[in-house]
């Protein structure tokens, strides 16, 4: 089993970081082969909507979201983490997003190629926030749900926690529990 994890936060060492290891780590100890990308050190446009995609499956923006796509299609679960900003999910990790776009055709359905690699292919999500209403996270949460159903994937679940500074959530042993548990069931089902 392949586990893709992808931080959106530009703060390496961070609270996403850090539940996002504890996810990673999880999976590792459920037997699965882990692998980080951290977007923030990628080089991902947003996407122009072109329209190139449609006819060919394929994103002609030649940066590294190319590299990317592979790889969340030979991962069997993909877990993203990523803190708020400005109630909303940080600028890296939207540009990546928006760049699923090359997986699906002008009716936005998945194009057939992709359709038997992304069918069941796990998803969870792991947001922090600084706000201590966790909550202040549910229009990520929104984004990612909707995102997983319309490609055909295998929703596991969200883990949602608060902290501000720096390494902060190392304090948080709950949360810390709950990220390592969501890597595990990424390769358990
Ligand atoms: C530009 C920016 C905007 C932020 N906006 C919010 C926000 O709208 N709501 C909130 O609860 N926290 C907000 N925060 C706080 C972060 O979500 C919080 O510090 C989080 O722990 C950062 O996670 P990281 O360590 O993984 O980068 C913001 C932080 C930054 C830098």
């Amino acid at each position: 089993m392949k586990i893709l994890g992808i931080l959106g936060s530009p703060r390496v060492g961070g609270n996403s970081d850090i539940l996002l290891d504890q996810a990673l780590a999880g999976a590792k100890k459920a037997g699965g082969e882990v692998e980080k990308i951290v977007l923030s050190q990628k080089k991902i446009s947003g996407c122009l909507d072109c329209g190139k995609c449609n006819e060919t499956g394929a994103c002609a923006i030649q940066d590294d979201m190319l590299e990317i796509h592979k790889k969340i299609l030979e991962a069997d679960a993909l877990i993203h983490s990523v803190p708020v900003y400005f109630w909303a999910m940080t600028a890296q990790m939207k540009a990546y997003l928006d760049r699923w776009c090359a997986f699906f055709d002008a009716a936005w359905r998945l194009h057939k190629a992709y359709r038997p690699r992304m069918k069941g292919k796990r998803i969870g999500l792991i947001t922090v926030c600084g706000d201590p209403n966790v909550s202040t996270a549910d229009p990520i949460v929104h984004s990612f749900r909707n995102t997983s159903q319309v490609s055909g994937l295998r929703w596991l679940s969200v883990v949602q926690a608060s902290a501000s500074a720096k390494g902060e959530i190392n304090k948080n042993e709950e949360a810390k529990k709950k990220a390592f548990d969501l890597g595990r069931k990424s390769v358990t089902g």
